[in-house]
């Protein structure tokens, strides 16, 4: 067993703060979150607020300018989405270049990083209406397009081109499921649900994935390899890949005969690494204040398109077995923003594999404000963690006949 006492004495004044579970990284004025009330409010307003009134280019708009639009500043960073939505030719060609099972995400991730190649200029060009950067504006529209050309690539049919007719989501969704001869039926309330979906997504402060993306930017790396990084650490279960992981869970446990106590009872069981995904958050001790409304956003969704989902009913049962559980009362887990996005997405068509893609969208607005707070504050510094080491101090050479 490591003596930690000896090792720090040895140290001097570093502190060893595993996970960063109270180290602040940054100053910042994006995105307050009281993590044991349940309150997340961008920019100063809540997020309750916003998914009710707003659009998701209005809510982006507002976290990265930090004011909500007026008309005409909204018109221009709408005409913005789409004057920026193609990609360009050569880079088409890259979506024929993946393997046939490629996963979405790593499409995703390879593709932002190579946009430098073909949109290399990182000055903030600030335009009249709004302050929003030229670059900022094409990563948002050309990451819509990527990530609704991965899921082509992923099942062979042709790429379908944005259209200067339909909104952000609309654009989006015909992107994804348009096809020759099956024209998409554009429906409003799949429509509101992405939407409500994308802006439950924007931000969430110093996440694992937006301290990757300032952690690498603080390198001085440009904003495409940053974002790029935030999508690989999204990728991860533990993160934005738990919305995928909800779905394989709630349907193994339909496929077990809704066995929900032989799940709840390997959950708890520590000689086993399996977690209920979509339960616990390092910072909400009390309800996740997205998942609240992403609940009820899945009711809604779901009888107004009259789909009736199983895994909706296991997942309430599951929320409710769970809540009355004094394991995970005790270690105040309760529903995260994943464990209802999943079912919503399903009932949109998404694939599986394509809901950290979903939240990738949805998050990109918040790793660049992020990114571009952290350049514009002349404090900031490299990021660079200390350790404490625990190795060989000094060993003598030992030549390969002696090894
Ligand atoms: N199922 C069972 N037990 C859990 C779960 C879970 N989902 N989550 C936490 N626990 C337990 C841990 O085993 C630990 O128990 P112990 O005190 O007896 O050792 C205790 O609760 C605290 O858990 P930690 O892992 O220390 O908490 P941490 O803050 O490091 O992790 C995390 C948070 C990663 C979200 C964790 O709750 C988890 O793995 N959840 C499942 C995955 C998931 O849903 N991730 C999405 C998070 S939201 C997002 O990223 C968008």
């Amino acid at each position: 067993a490591i003596d930690i006492r000896s090792l720090l004495k040895d140290t001097g004044h570093i502190t060893l703060d595993r996970g960063f579970m109270n180290t602040a990284s940054c100053f910042s004025s994006i995105t307050y979150l009281d993590g044991d009330k349940g309150i997340l409010n961008y920019r100063g307003y809540s997020i309750e607020d916003l998914a009710a009134n707003c659009s998701f280019v209005e809510v982006s708009y507002l976290i990265l300018h930090g004011e909500l639009p007026n008309y005409q500043e909204l018109e221009h960073f709408r005409h913005d989405m789409n004057r920026f939505a193609l990609l360009h030719e050569d880079m088409i060609h890259f979506f024929d270049h993946f393997p046939p099972n490629a996963s979405p995400m790593s499409i995703l991730s390879t593709t932002i990083n190579s946009l430098h190649n073909f949109y290399p200029e990182m000055t903030a060009k600030t335009d009249p209406y709004g302050g929003i950067s030229v670059t900022t504006a094409r990563l948002l529209a050309k990451v819509r397009t990527i990530a609704a050309f991965s899921y082509k690539k992923s099942n062979g049919y042709p790429l379908v081109y944005p259209s200067h007719k339909l909104n952000y989501c609309e654009n989006f969704l015909n992107m994804m499921f348009d096809r020759p001869n099956i024209p998409y039926e554009i429906k409003p309330e799949v429509t509101a649900a992405l939407n409500k979906l994308l802006i439950l997504h924007a931000d969430h402060e110093q996440n694992c994935s937006t301290s990757t993306v300032r952690l690498v930017g603080s390198a001085q790396v440009n904003l495409y390899a940053s974002i790029s990084a935030g999508v690989s650490a999204l990728w991860g279960p533990l993160h934005g890949g738990a919305n995928q992981a909800v779905i394989e869970m709630l349907e193994e446990i339909h496929e077990s005969g809704d066995d929900y106590n032989y799940y709840i009872e390997k959950a708890k069981d520590k000689n086993d690494p399996f977690r209920l995904a979509g339960f616990g958050h390092r910072v909400y001790k009390t309800f996740d204040p997205r998942a609240r409304i992403i609940k009820e956003a899945c009711h809604e969704m779901l009888a107004s398109m009259n789909v009736h989902d199983p895994l909706l009913d296991i997942a309430f049962e599951l929320e409710e077995r769970v809540l009355r559980d004094d394991y995970f009362i005790s270690r105040n887990l309760y529903p995260n923003v994943d464990f209802y996005s999943g079912i919503i997405y399903r009932a949109m068509g998404i694939p599986t594999d394509m809901f950290t893609v979903m939240f990738a969208l949805g998050r990109l607005p918040g790793w660049i404000a992020q990114w571009t707070e952290m350049h514009a504050d002349p404090n900031t510094k490299i990021g660079r963690p200390r350790q404490i080491y625990t190795g060989y101090k000094q060993r003598a050479f030992v030549p390969m006949y002696e090894r």
